[in-house]
């Protein structure tokens, strides 16, 4: 069978093929094989290169957020006037009101993940990891240049957990039920310019939960403010697709332009394709389109380029295409959108291949959180994750069970990843449809994409309800995107007579391994991945296990009763060409779903690295299974084991050479055959010293691994993963902790606290791996666990120096100092400070005479009075006389202890200010100019009147802007 729908080949070949696993490496010992040596890579010297900057109309919205964790709901209104302005547009009540004081909530930066810093709690969720949720509000208050007037501006959130109502200036602008998905939002019509603050509210309720696993809770990813030329280009409106063609490679793009003005508007897209080096090698300009007003139009192009780099996970080579929208000849907008060229075919024999080379998928399944800083993961920690599972030989990601970050795409494409990409809620329904449709729009240009996963393990899957729900939403993802299959991760009903893989285009097994062969004898024409797998058990560092104390063997003897151990999985996997890989459940541990072990546990043992993304025993085992381009040997476990003198030690030892030959103290005591996948098992009778590994292929020794015996600890040592980082306020790394003895040896066994102190940067989490931790994740204290702990810092902003120190009681403390590099800092939207300002007034008709300031429209009375702005003067009058203002203001907590001013920075014609119906201060000069008027101390809401007396034919009124602050 082949399926050719719009370059997606999908095919069946008679011809067997035997995925091996071949060696292709030559000798290459590695550094964390050392006896003694810290279980972790080499120490980088450099940044990686930054994540491309894709759209610069837009800033960053990360800083100057301010948090309050709890409910704050709105007092329900009671008289008449109060529930008809509640009904209005802008009039938001409470913490959602643009007058809100929000001086005394917490300063957060994003991103920020307010579980991550609740304590345990053995009342609250297991599967969310027994921290207590809750619902949260945030406030960001900015002022918005006036030059930026009559632009499209539109903020972005990229992710809010869980469910959010958000306000711009007192209106609700978006409400959104998905902890995963984006939040756009075209906040044009709502904005103020120059003086006049801008104020976003956030009403987040965490209570809501979308999964079984630990989802954090509030603003744990980006947020961007777009301020866009009126005609410009949507947020993930550059499609580019890169086809083979007959006669070379072209790649269409799609460019959809909106408008905002006032008449329809010709434009022209322009595309340059660019080499990795940055030189163009193609180009095209599309015919001219009209974009409607308040609406939009798509651009066609078509880039040709005969032979490109192809992309590859060995050589993911990026080209750029750069969209340029042009209106009379002038560029507008533009997107920079990195481009891969590759050819991907799920064969149903055969499995993956990629530019038609076999490809097994070793894949891990992940969810977004790390040690520290639960789901609010920044990019660079992202990136160092990726390079942890990199180093393992990985190739494939499944992002489970949701939309990832977009930095994790950005770093797969560059890095060389495979991504099923999957959605979170199985619902053809709009709202679930929108979700989906966005995620695809968003993620389609990535090389790293391969596969779109429409459910994980859906009761459903085996029902006709559940296959007319893929059928639309397989459906809803190929008219956005035609270049990849859809899949399903089942877990059963595939032989229901009614089920779902007989509606996705590749099948996906969620574990069921033993059902692989019987599922490809029915189905001989359907391609076929495992989705998930393995499920096995690992307390990192730990070689017995031990129920009582909730501890896993880390020898790979133990999994879920639905799973199977890594060795195991593999096997099955490996030797069937017909399933395209696995991904294992999980490449980290993660907080929640506490299996196999509950409560006093608190994270889950899956990870084949830990919490902190130190490696198990699991992360030997893959590495011998899956890396090809050099050799490798592990030993487990370490060789510290005072008192077992003499009594044997089962060991393992994962290689993917051809011979082991093992020594104890120089001796040898075992010899093998290697066993790439299930590994070789050796029982040595213990004696201190060190204990070696030597690997072979073709006679020649090509990896050593070896442990030695250390001794008590009696220093600390800090090791970074980079020894330097960007001075740019954002960039952030993990150092980690461990023991040395006397010799500098990693002491495996340590457990003991830690202090931290830091200078240059600050701490935002820390962990240890241990899945019985209650130690809080925050601050600068930890327990090293089974030799170990991690601390994850953020850089401050400018050169200089981060210096870092731990002490210990009875130990050497530690110092290191790695280099804040000068570089460019991300343009954030400016914070503004939380102000009071009186904006709505109502107004009273023209008086012949003066009024009493107590003067004020009857109950009920929407329309006597007139509503208007402060900075609006009246038309000339048309007689002399005066006019009452009447304004209600809540001043900040601060002025209502001790008083403060009540600033109108213009008011046009002589008046008298009053608040409470006392006179607070007067303005005596006909002309326009400010009144500073007293705001005396007092609580609650003030009533601010201002008598205002105009001149026959002239304009009256407040024509600037009136704040309320502290004097
Ligand atoms: C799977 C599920 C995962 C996780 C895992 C634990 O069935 O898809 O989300 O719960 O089990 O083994």
């Amino acid at each position: 069978m082949t399926i050719d729908r719009r370059g997606l080949l999908l095919g069946t070949s008679a011809a067997g093929l035997t995925i091996a696993l071949p060696y292709r490496g030559d000798a290459r010992s590695l550094t964390y094989g050392e006896a003694g040596a810290l279980p972790m890579p080499p120490v980088a010297t450099t940044l990686p290169p930054p994540l491309p900057v894709v759209d610069p109309s837009r800033i960053g919205f990360d800083t100057g957020w301010l948090f309050h964790l709890g409910d704050l709901p709105f007092a329900p209104p009671k008289d008449h006037e109060q529930t008809y302005l509640r009904a209005k547009a802008g009039n938001a009540p409470g913490a959602a009101a643009l007058a809100f004081d929000d001086s005394d909530w917490q300063a957060v930066a994003l991103p920020h993940d307010w579980v991550s810093f609740q304590p345990f709690v053995e009342t609250a969720n297991i599967s969310q990891g027994y921290r207590p949720r809750g619902i949260g509000w945030y406030r960001r208050t900015f002022r918005l240049d006036p030059a930026d007037r009559g632009r499209y501006l539109e903020l972005q959130l990229d992710a809010i957990a869980t469910n959010a109502t958000i306000w711009v200036n007192g209106s609700t602008v978006a409400h959104n039920w998905s902890g995963y998905n984006s939040v756009y939002i075209d906040i044009t019509p709502f904005a103020r310019f120059g003086d006049e603050p801008n104020v976003i509210a956030i009403r987040v309720d965490a209570d809501a939960m979308e999964g079984w696993w630990y989802e954090g809770a509030g603003l744990y990813r980006h947020a961007w403010l777009a301020r866009r030329a009126p005609v410009s280009i949507v947020t993930d409106g550059v499609h580019c697709d890169p086809r083979r063609g007959d006669s070379g490679w072209h790649v269409p793009v799609t460019v959809t332009a909106r408008s905002i003005e006032a008449t329809d508007m010709p434009v022209v897209a322009h595309a340059r394709l660019l080499d990795p080096a940055g030189a163009m090698v193609a180009e095209v300009r599309s015919q001219p389109v009209t974009v409607p007003t308040l609406d939009s139009a798509e651009l066609a192009l078509d880039l040709a380029v005969a032979s490109p780099r192809l992309w590859s996970v060995d050589q993911p080579t990026l080209y750029t295409v750069e969209v340029t929208l042009e209106r009379d000849g002038a560029a507008v907008d533009s997107r920079r959108v990195a481009v891969g060229f590759r050819m991907l075919r799920f064969d149903a024999d055969k499995g993956l291949f990629v530019n038609d080379v076999p490809v097994k998928l070793k894949g891990v399944c992940l969810h977004q959180d790390h040690a520290g800083v639960g789901v609010a993961v920044p990019d660079a920690l992202l990136q160092w994750r990726l390079s942890r599972l990199k180093d393992m030989g990985c190739n494939a990601i499944r992002c489970s069970h949701n939309a990832p970050a977009t930095a994790l795409l950005d770093l797969a494409d560059r890095m060389g990843f495979l991504v099923m990409d999957e959605n979170r809620n199985f619902n053809p329904a709009p709202d679930y449809m929108t979700q989906l449709e966005w995620l695809v729009r968003r993620d389609r240009n990535h090389p790293s994409v391969i596969l779109w996963s429409v459910f994980n393990e859906e009761p459903m899957q085996g029902t006709p309800s559940g296959v007319e729900m893929v059928r639309r939403m397989a459906a809803a993802v190929h008219r956005l995107d035609g270049s990849r299959p859809v899949t399903a991760a089942m877990n059963g009903s595939f032989f229901e007579p009614v089920n779902v893989s007989t509606v996705v285009e590749v099948m996906g097994f969620n574990y069921y391994q033993r059902d692989y062969d019987r599922f490809h004898a029915l189905n001989p024409a359907k391609p076929t991945t495992s989705s998930e797998d393995t499920s096995a058990f690992m307390t990192r560092g730990a070689y017995a296990t031990d129920k009582a104390a909730r501890v896993v063997t880390s020898m790979d003897t133990e999994a879920a009763p639905w799973g199977a151990t890594h060795r195991e999985t593999w096997k099955q996997i490996a030797a069937r060409p017909f399933v395209a890989g696995g991904f294992v459940w999980t490449g980290f541990d993660y907080h929640g779903e506490p299996t196999p072990y509950d409560w006093p546990t608190i994270a889950s043992f899956f990870g084949i690295l830990d919490l902190c993304g130190f490696p198990k025993t699991a992360y030997d085992i893959h590495r011998a299974h899956w890396i090809d381009d050099r050799a490798v040997v592990s030993i487990a476990p370490h060789w510290t084991w005072p008192g077992r003198e003499g009594q044997l030690i089962a060991l393992l030892v994962m290689s993917n050479a051809e011979r082991i030959e093992l020594r104890l103290n120089g001796k040898p005591v075992g010899e093998a055959a290697v066993d790439r996948i299930m590994g070789n098992s050796f029982n040595v009778p213990y004696a201190p010293g060190t204990i070696e590994a030597i690997a072979w292929r073709g006679g020649r020794i090509v990896a050593r691994a070896a442990h030695a015996t250390t001794g008590r600890p009696v220093a600390l040592r800090l090791t970074p993963a980079r020894r330097v980082m960007a001075g740019d306020g954002e960039d952030v790394q993990p150092f980690s902790v461990d023991a040395i003895d006397a010799a500098g040896r990693h002491v495996p066994t340590a457990n003991l606290p830690v202090r931290f102190a830091i200078e240059g940067g600050t701490i935002i989490g820390l962990g240890n791996g241990d899945p019985n931790s209650h130690e809080s994740e925050k601050g600068d204290a930890r327990s090293l666990f089974n030799g170990l702990a991690q601390v994850i810092v953020r850089a401050g902003a400018g050169r200089g120096p981060l210096t870092l120190r731990v002490t210990a009681a009875g130990l050497k403390p530690a110092q290191i100092r790695v280099d804040l590099l000068a570089g460019p800092i991300r343009p954030q939207v400016p914070p503004r400070a939380t102000e009071t300002r009186i904006e709505r007034w109502r107004v009273s008709p023209l008086l012949a005479t003066r009024p009493d300031a107590a003067l004020a429209p009857g109950a009920g009375d929407n329309n006597s009075w007139a509503w208007v702005r402060s900075g609006v003067a009246t038309p000339a009058e048309p007689a002399a006389g005066w006019r009452v203002y009447r304004a209600k203001v809540t001043p900040l907590r601060s002025v209502m202890q001790s008083g403060g001013t009540i600033r109108f920075a213009s008011i046009t014609g002589r008046a008298t200010a009053f608040v409470d119906g006392v006179s607070v201060g007067s303005k005596t000069d006909v002309a326009a100019g400010p009144l500073v008027a007293r705001m005396p101390p007092g609580a609650g809401e003030r009533t601010v009147t201002l008598i205002v007396e105009a001149a026959a034919g002239a304009p009256a009124g407040i024509t600037g802007g009136v704040g309320v602050a502290r004097s």
